[in-house]
């Protein structure tokens, strides 16, 4: 079989990291998140002082973007990988309500998203790789052998949000997400650079019915027919 570069894109919580993180082990290849590249620069902004009354400090980030790197390593009890904003294990910090909040608006500035496309342009360069996120299809890696775009009903995956969240111990209510799952959805499609669409020669995969084996089926039988050519 030959090495591929595997493109997810779709909206929120639609289970795309599930699904690509999954893949990636079953296959053997490597896997980036790449909506928690942009969760990480967002996590930074609030630590640093660079988001205040809600507003991003455009030009304070523009001029510490460059000192910002992402990377990932293999978390030996999850069996996947951790998220590391400049060498610290952040995974936990930037699943949080205060993040998703504000990434939508982080991750719409050009030079972030230059910065954070560069480093995942380096991380795929010997193919092998499963990436997720809005524009990997599109902008990323618009020569991937396999692209898929990925969606579900706002209600579904405000809900398997929602489960993940109060899981995790998280006091939330189902409105607010189902709010910020809308919200996002908007902005990610109506923004000016890399808007969130399909590319036309990505696979659609609509999976509010679907369950995670018959998904598994569909995502096997796509990857042995590509990468078996
Ligand atoms: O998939 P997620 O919810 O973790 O993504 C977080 C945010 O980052 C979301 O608002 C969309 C944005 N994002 C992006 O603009 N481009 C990507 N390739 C991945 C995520």
């Amino acid at each position: 079989m030959r090495k591929i570069t595997i493109a997810i894109d779709g909206f929120s919580s639609c289970g795309k990291s599930t699904m690509a993180k999954d893949l990636a082990r079953e296959i053997g290849y490597i896997y980036i998140d790449s909506g928690a590249m942009y969760r990480a620069v967002t996590l930074y902004c609030i630590e640093n002082g660079l988001l205040c009354n809600g507003q991003i400090d455009v030009e304070k980030l523009r001029n510490e973007i460059d000192n910002i790197h992402i990377s990932f390593r293999p978390n030996e009890k999850t069996n996947r990988p951790d998220t590391y904003l400049n060498g610290t294990n952040v995974e936990n910090k930037i699943r949080t309500m205060e993040v998703s909040a504000h990434v939508s608006p982080v991750a719409a500035l050009d030079f972030v998203r230059e910065a954070m496309v560069r480093q995942q342009q380096e991380m795929g360069r010997q193919k092998g790789i499963v990436m997720d996120g809005r524009d990997i299809g599109t902008t990323v890696f618009p020569d991937a052998e396999l692209k898929i775009f990925v969606t579900a009903s706002p209600e579904i995956r405000a809900q398997r949000r929602y489960d993940e969240l109060k899981a995790k111990g998280q006091d939330v209510d189902f409105d607010d997400i189902l709010e910020n799952v809308k919200q996002r959805d908007y902005i990610d499609q109506n923004r000016e650079v890399s808007p969130l669409r399909k590319a036309d020669d990505a696979l659609l995969l609509d999976n509010s019915h679907l369950t995670i084996e018959q998904q598994k089926e569909w995502l096997a039988e796509q990857f042995e027919r590509i990468a078996g050519q």
